[in-house]
């Protein structure tokens, strides 16, 4: 089919959103949360793809809107977009605002977007910019290309800004070279474009990035997980976190091993050099679950000291939270009314960090029934923080 475990790949995100974002007060108007509430469900009958959506994303950006996107398999001519959803009423209610479109090659935009509010200014783009980075591939899925989309609107309207890597086919099988789940973030005024990476012949994949000054050239690729031993094992999927004591948690899964591509994480003080924090710790919470495929991780300040790292995974639909900086053994689970699916995103509001949303788009093909909803969890009660 499609994509198989391709997207279990996933990318990196080093710095997260809430890392270089001022704290702003709480916002006590909110009282509600929501419980996996459909954004958009494609007509069935119209000519969608299986598996109709994927992959979903969102953030909270400047300002309070809520902002989602997601893998969108509309028929084909036109070529897929990425559509650009908005929540103004902390994800109540939900109205597209835009769609990002491929203005230079020709191919669509397919797989994995990620949506990320730039925290500072990079290059000629202010602090505000919102960026979207997707993969860009033709509809036969013969090539596969890292694209950064920018919105000065909040989101409406998008021009292209650069292409960070490209390459083959849209296989997740070893010897094909594609690149895949690109994971934006910002790090001593650099922005780094975290990826899955298949083009090196020494590994089946292997986890990378590239880092930008300004939006137009980006640097060389650099090695953030491999496997030198064991050419079959495919860290995939990175994202990333900053933590208050100066250390990063960069969460990916591993597939090629048995029992399913299991989440794995490491914990660095340097974003830029996460090959030098190995080895993988493989998560398993307190109640010995150990969660498979598609990580997110996101850390926000409530609950202490420590503040709360949570991660979703792609199974169970329970979330992950850690209070103690990422220690091995400080994974507890919690029930979220957000179904599990494949490569969920997490948000903390910047207007609230106790408050969590979580967004899905169901699983990969055969799906004639994908969906995408979003949860909105009080999680500062969730967790007694
Ligand atoms: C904060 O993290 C440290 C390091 O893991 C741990 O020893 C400590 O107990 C944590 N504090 C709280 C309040 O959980």
């Amino acid at each position: 089919m499609r994509f198989f475990k391709a997207a279990v790949l996933g990318l990196v995100g080093l710095v997260s959103q809430q890392t270089l974002a001022s704290p702003t007060p709480v916002d006590k108007r909110q009282t509600q949360t929501v419980s996996d509430l459909t954004i958009f469900s494609p007509p069935s009958n119209a000519g969608w793809v299986d598996p109709r959506v994927l992959y979903a994303r969102a953030i909270q950006i400047t300002g309070g809107a809520l902002l989602a996107t997601w893998e969108n398999y509309s028929p084909e001519p036109p070529l897929v977009y990425f559509p650009i959803f908005r929540s103004t009423n902390n994800g109540q209610t939900w109205t597209e605002i835009g769609r990002v479109r491929d203005t230079v090659n020709n191919w669509g935009l397919r797989y994995q977007p990620m949506l990320y509010e730039l925290p500072q200014a990079i290059g000629n783009y202010p602090a505000g910019t919102i960026l979207l980075a997707g993969n860009s591939i033709p509809t036969d899925l013969s090539k596969t290309k890292i694209d950064v989309y920018a919105s000065r609107d909040g989101g409406a309207t998008w021009t292209f800004t650069s292409s960070v890597a490209a390459g083959g086919e849209a296989r997740p099988n070893n010897g094909l070279t594609p690149v895949w789940e690109p994971f934006l973030a910002v790090y001593n005024n650099q922005l780094v474009c975290y990826y899955a990476d298949q083009r090196d012949p020494k590994y089946g994949q292997k986890l990378s990035h590239q880092v930008t000054s300004n939006l137009i050239s980006w640097g060389p690729v650099v090695n953030d997980v491999v496997d030198d031993n064991n050419y079959e094992s495919r860290p995939g999927m990175p994202t990333i976190a900053s933590l208050p004591n100066g250390q990063f948690i960069f969460a990916y899964e591993i597939c090629g091993g048995s029992g399913g591509c299991r989440v794995n994480y490491r914990l660095t003080r340097d974003p830029l050099n996460v090959n030098a924090a190995g080895p993988n710790i493989p998560l398993v919470s307190t109640r010995g679950t150990a969660p498979v495929s598609s990580p997110f991780v996101v850390w926000t300040p409530i609950g202490g000291t420590n503040g709360t790292i949570v991660l979703s995974g792609g199974s169970p639909s329970n979330i992950f939270v850690n209070r103690a900086l990422g220690h091995p053994s400080a994974w507890v689970e919690y029930a979220v009314p957000q179904p599990n699916a494949y490569s969920r995103g997490l948000a903390v509001f910047k207007s609230n960090p106790g408050w969590l949303a979580i967004i899905g788009g169901g699983w990969l093909p055969p799906s004639s029934v994908n969906r995408v909803s979003v949860s909105v969890v009080n999680l500062a009660q969730l967790i007694g923080a």
